[in-house]
């Protein structure tokens, strides 16, 4: 008999807003996500629309991905903005140091990236380049990418092929300065967000999102120096804004830095560990949260998670600069245990992105590089069933009865992992409850003590496998895909979900 937990849900009591922006993706110049993943160029024999994939735009257009970052990570703190407008042919090559050692040829730039995103229908969320650029470099990137009428860069634009200016709202200053965008100190990079932050203009109604970019996990020392900048205790009248966002980054392995685990061979111990680590991101977003809370109570400041997700080591294989590897049923439950989070925290947590969409890292997708085959990942299966969630209302979920928990030995020493998530959210006249057993032996049973408002219908979907490492392959590409799930009944206090040993289940309810 499976050990039951109540989870209590009040339907007519409203959180907040769950921004779609909490389901933004990341594209950098790396390893094969840009060239192979989204662009393969105009006279590729896979099916593309001006050089980028459509089968790709198809995949992303299914998960309503709401924003896109581009063109780094650290390769934004290397990449100049004008090298990659203009005929291709003439576009300077350059040598892409921090991944791979590869020649960059800028064939996808400005355009390309603004035309991907209107294929996606994605907003874009241009990274400037503070590490090794100017303050006029990224002041004329904002005005060639949204200024109308007449001006040097409008100009320039224009003599490229676009007339109109194109929407960005969303705009970040540099990437982790504290490593490779330029190893600087959280004070003297606070000034240079003032600074930049300054002549990132609004033209005409475009009015940008400045993104501060922000600490690595719980450095909470980088989100307090970088509040200060943008905030004034005790003073009466309201500081500048120079960023609206602050963003800090998290990722998921196992052991050292040196050697994060392989995707696909884990012992359930490591699975354990790496579970324990994902649902610690819950600590170090409420810890930054905390910080900005003292100097922003009103919420001016938004905290964004824009890069996170599993890092591996390589495929054996493959290129140790191109961050390719597989991804597991474990990925896709760390993706839903990050998820559960983040709609806990979304009066605070406003936007995330995951690193990143093709080929590298925690991908949505992967291509191959000899057929061309687009395999979608576990962890597109929870994204997909997660879009009832964007822009919905949280709600509070209380687990009542007890919580399986599992000792886990990790490198910060003994932990207890509990192995149930569930978060809950409301929206058009339904609700969607996503729950998630990490326990990798036990199935467990939920008690949805559903209040304030009447169920009229539901209808559950399941995601799982027989093994942790379970994964899909060009020639096994649903090897992990979600199905309907018949474990859900109705109950005195609402319904009684049946969840099996790791898996991811969500709930729909009809709501009278
Ligand atoms: O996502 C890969 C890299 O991880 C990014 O370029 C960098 O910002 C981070 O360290």
């Amino acid at each position: 008999m499976a050990p039951t937990t109540r989870a209590v849900i009040d339907l007519d009591v409203p959180g907040p807003t769950i921004s779609r922006h909490l389901y933004g993706h990341f594209a950098e110049h790396l390893g094969r996500c840009v060239y192979g993943g989204f662009w393969v160029g105009e006279d590729s024999e896979i099916p593309n629309e001006r050089g980028i994939r459509l089968d790709v735009v198809e995949a992303l257009r299914a998960l309503r991905i709401p924003n896109l970052r581009w063109p780094g990570g650290c390769f934004a703190d290397e990449y100049h903005w004008k090298d990659g407008i203009g005929p291709r042919e003439d576009r300077p090559r350059m040598v892409n140091t921090h991944w791979g050692d590869v020649e960059e040829n800028n064939h996808f730039g400005t355009h390309e990236f603004m035309d991907l995103c209107e294929m996606l229908g994605a907003d874009p969320y241009v990274n400037g380049n503070v590490g090794s650029g100017t303050v006029r470099e990224m002041s004329e990137w904002v005005e060639y990418l949204t200024r109308d009428g007449d001006s040097p860069m409008v100009a320039l634009r224009r003599a490229n092929g676009r007339d109109e200016p194109w929407k960005v709202p969303f705009f970040g200053i540099g990437n982790e300065p504290w490593g490779c965008g330029g190893n600087m100190r959280a004070e003297t990079y606070a000034e240079l967000a003032r600074q930049y932050g300054t002549y990132c203009r609004d033209h005409g109604d475009n009015v940008l999102y400045r993104i501060a970019a922000g600490a690595a996990d719980d450095d909470y020392h980088w989100t307090e120096t970088l509040m200060k900048a943008v905030s004034c205790l005790g003073c009466t009248r309201e500081p500048k804004q120079f960023f609206q966002g602050l963003s800090f980054h998290y990722y998921t392995f196992n052991g050292q830095w040196a050697d994060k685990g392989s995707a696909t061979e884990f012992t359930e111990d490591e699975y354990y560990e790496t579970m324990a680590k994902a649902r610690d991101v819950e600590r170090v977003i409420k810890g930054h949260a905390a910080v900005m809370d003292v100097y922003d109570p009103a919420k001016r400041v938004g905290l964004i998670l824009d890069e996170w997700g599993t890092w591996w080591n390589v495929e054996p294989g493959t290129n140790p600069g191109f961050l390719y590897q597989q991804n597991t049923l474990r990925d896709a439950l760390v993706a839903a245990v990050h998820l559960d989070a983040f709609h806990r925290h979304a009066d605070r947590l406003v936007m995330a992105n995951i690193a990143q969409t093709v080929n590298v890292l925690q991908a949505m997708i992967l291509t191959d590089e000899q057929s061309g085959a687009l395999v979608l990942t576990p962890s597109y299966h929870v994204f997909a069933m997660n879009t009832g969630h964007h822009d919905a209302t949280a709600l509070d979920v209380r687990l009542l009865d007890g919580v399986a928990t599992r000792t886990v030995c990790t490198p910060r020493g003994e932990e207890e992992l509990e192995t149930l998530s569930v978060s809950a959210s409301t929206k058009d006249g339904a609700a969607l409850v996503s729950l998630t057993n990490l326990d990798a032996q036990d199935d467990t049973r939920v008690v949805l003590d559903l209040r304030g408002r009447d169920v009229t219908g539901h209808r559950a979907r399941i995601l799982t496998a027989p093994a942790l490492h379970d994964h899909n392959t060009p020639t096994r590409g649903d090897a992990v895909a979600p199905r309907d799930h018949d474990g859900v009944r109705t109950h005195e206090r609402g319904l009684v979900v049946d969840v099996p040993a790791h898996s991811y289940v969500t709930v729909r309810l009809e709501l009278a």
